[in-house]
């Protein structure tokens, strides 16, 4: 399966993409993670990742087109992929109909995960990831068993450096700008499908499940 999930900071990308690659076996493909990777390891990408992350604004197209350009020519995204949070510009869309072309192969949908925007402030400040797992949590809607601890390892919980409310403001506005564009783009190639993302994360899940299924 060849799928993109979209939707606005916090729509619940993440969350579901963990249920996902669990169910279907496909290779999480998250530009946002790919970044923080990066950053953390202080490579080139990382350095030119920081400044723009730091300000809720998108990394420029090309570096990112590049990055995804080089993962999908992994062996593991032969049987498939998620993408997450790519595309997030026309262009990036362009691109990646260029490199799918190239591959021979085909989208089978994107997911747009649509949540009203103002529980988006909200689910942002109030997460929490686990560095060592990668897992993620929030505060009320999905708390860990134990107070700020990863349920897979125990390592605690840390906010992410974007997630502080100046920094979520920036983004939303940046990411709402994009959006309608590329929705857009989708629903006239025919892959677009909106999946209610305001409500319980098991319900979410089971409505993108119903489509997945089909697949294979
Ligand atoms: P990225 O990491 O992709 O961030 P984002 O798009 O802002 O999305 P988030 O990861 O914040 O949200 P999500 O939808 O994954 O929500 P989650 O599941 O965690 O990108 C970071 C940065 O990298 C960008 O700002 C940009 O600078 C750069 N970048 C990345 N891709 C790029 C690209 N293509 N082009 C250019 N630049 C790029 O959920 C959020 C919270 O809500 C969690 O706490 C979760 O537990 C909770 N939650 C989830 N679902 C529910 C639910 N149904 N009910 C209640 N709570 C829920
Ligand atoms: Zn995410």
């Amino acid at each position: 399966m060849n799928l993109i999930l979209m939707g606005l900071p916090g729509a619940g990308k993440g969350t579901q993409a963990e249920r996902i690659v669990e169910k279907y076996e496909v290779p999480h493909i998250s530009t946002g993670d790919m970044f923080r990777a990066a950053i953390k390891g202080e490579t080139e990408l990382g350095l030119k990742a920081k400044s723009f992350m730091d300000a809720g604004e998108l990394v420029p197209d090309e570096v990112t087109i590049g990055i995804v350009r080089e993962r999908l020519s992994k062996a593991d995204c032969e049987k498939g992929f998620l993408l997450d949070g790519f595309p997030r510009t026309v262009a990036q869309a362009e691109a990646l109909e260029d490199m799918l072309a190239s591959m021979e192969r085909k989208l089978d949908y994107v997911l747009n995960i649509d949540v009203p925007e103002q529980l988006l402030m909200d689910r942002l400040t109030g997460r929490r990831v686990s560095p060592t797992s990668g897992k993620t949590y929030h505060m009320i809607y999905n708390p860990p068993k134990v107070e700020g601890k990863c349920d897979v390892d125990g390592g605690e919980l840390i906010q992410r450096d974007d997630d502080k409310p100046e920094t979520v403001k920036k983004r939303l506005e940046v990411n709402q700008q994009q959006a309608q564009p590329l929705i857009d783009f989708y629903t006239e190639k025919g892959y677009l499908r909106t999946i209610d993302g305001d409500q319980d994360i098991n319900k979410v899940f089971e409505d993108l499940d119903e489509l997945l299924k089909g697949l294979n």
